[in-house]
């Protein structure tokens, strides 16, 4: 027997998935169905055409949020302080902002009085993981439904077979081969033709950038202004943290900036082949990172360096509200009160060049150490003191080893081993 469920909060794209969850929720638990919906920046997001289709396909109530400041300033900043990249590519767009939909759906389903929360990703993907890890993590006690690993479609065929069957519209062009997830710190493409890793992906499937032999035959080039971690202007403009990663996603789109193509290690043991858009991601994680060199000491960075993949790897993971990640936050956060200062990028065909920085308070950038001429004030003669203390251990253990050697032959003389 189902056990008795009233209210669901489903998480709701408009998308097909999502659609026919609303009606078999519905069907299976005879319950109310209060749709939720994020704007994190998806462009083509209509809220008055999405609010009227989940209503029309029955649900309830519907919830859009506007969260693109909460997203930018309480996921996006922190993941690029970090220089959060999985597996060395992926800026983790799609993960970044799971937690935070998470987050926000605990929080209504206490409001509203839901019993459950449903989301429609797939049995097969990290998306799963990452929603219900932060339900666990935020309300213990709190049912997650996921209707796609739980009705028994086999093939897209049958969904919309049903859909129709039940009156959800379904749109009549031709449905995309591809299955996208879009936000302001990226766009993440799988499915499709992308499925065979040694294929060049289909012009079509990128959705935001611009192919190179399309871009300007001019570089661009910008200013960025990061104020303690932050970037805060282009070009002198200040500009608040929305517009300022919409208008570079714009111009690094045209650029053709920030295409990745790569096969990835999913979290559930399966390799997948994704690609991913994001130019504001790639040119801000280039910068902070260029930034970072000037003004940090030698051992901070380079701990940073050795601890971001593990942070990454948490992001991807679905652990965003785990006391490692949180932990590891505090770290890059002391780091960010001495991230201040500009950059000068070049974006030209596909391309993000750092081509300048300069930090007027922080830079420790010495010019009367680092020249070659005769401002240099660097001190010539103490750099033989400090090779022969740095390489001490070194020579301890060269003599101990030639010692040995020296014995070894002598012992093989004494019983005239060969
Ligand atoms: N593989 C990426 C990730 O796990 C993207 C997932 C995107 N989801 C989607 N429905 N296309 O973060």
């Amino acid at each position: 027997m189902t056990e008795k469920i009233n209210k669901i909060l489903l998480a709701y794209s408009g998308g097909l998935d999502t659609s026919v969850s609303i009606k078999w929720l519905q069907e299976k638990y005879e319950a109310e169905i209060i749709t939720y919906t994020a704007d994190l920046g998806q462009q083509d997001l209509d809220k008055k055409t999405l609010k009227e289709k989940a209503l029309t396909t029955g649900a309830s109530q519907v919830i859009i949020e506007d969260l693109k400041k909460e997203f930018i300033t309480d996921h996006i900043f922190p993941a690029l302080q970090a220089g959060a990249v999985y597996e060395g590519k992926y800026p983790l767009a799609t993960a970044l902002a799971r937690p935070l939909i998470a987050e926000r759906m605990a929080k209504y389903a206490e409001e509203l009085g839901a019993d459950a929360v449903a989301h429609g990703c797939t049995g097969k993907g990290n998306d799963q993981v990452r929603f219900e890890a932060s339900f666990n993590a935020l309300n213990p006690g709190l049912k997650v439904i996921a209707p796609l690993r739980d009705w028994g479609f086999t093939t897209r065929q049958d969904e919309i077979d049903y859909a129709r069957e039940h009156d959800i519209p379904v749109q009549a062009t031709k449905d995309s081969p591809y299955s996208i997830d879009e936000n302001l710190w990226g766009i993440s493409v799988e499915c499709g033709q992308l499925e065979d890793p040694w294929q060049e992906p289909p012009a079509d499937a990128y959705q935001w950038t611009r192919e190179v032999n399309s871009t300007p035959e001019q570089p661009a080039y910008l200013t960025l202004s990061f104020q303690e971690g932050i970037p805060v202007s282009i070009n002198g403009e200040a500009l608040n943290p929305t517009e300022l990663i919409t208008r570079l996603n714009k111009i690094g789109s045209t650029y053709g900036v920030g295409r990745i193509d790569m096969v990835e290690n999913r979290l559930v043991g399966i390799k997948s082949r994704e690609i991913y858009e994001a130019p504001a991601a790639t040119i801000l994680l280039a910068a902070h990172q260029d930034l970072s060199s000037l003004v940090l000491d030698r051992e901070s960075l380079h701990f940073k360096e050795s601890i971001k993949s593990k942070y990454s790897e948490l992001v991807y993971y679905g652990l965003w509200f785990s006391p490692l990640r949180v932990a590891l936050q505090n770290f890059f956060t002391t780091l960010q009160s001495k991230i201040t200062g500009q950059v000068k990028i070049k974006l030209f065909q596909g391309q993000c060049q750092i081509v300048g920085r300069k930090s007027q308070l922080n830079s420790l950038y010495d010019e009367g150490l680092a020249p070659y001429d005769e401002n240099d004030t660097f001190d010539h003669s103490s750099a033989a003191g400090f090779i022969k203390l740095w390489s001490l251990p070194l020579r301890v253990a060269a003599s101990c080893e030639k010692k040995q050697n020296v014995e070894d032959s002598k012992l093989s003389k004494t019983f005239n081993i060969i």
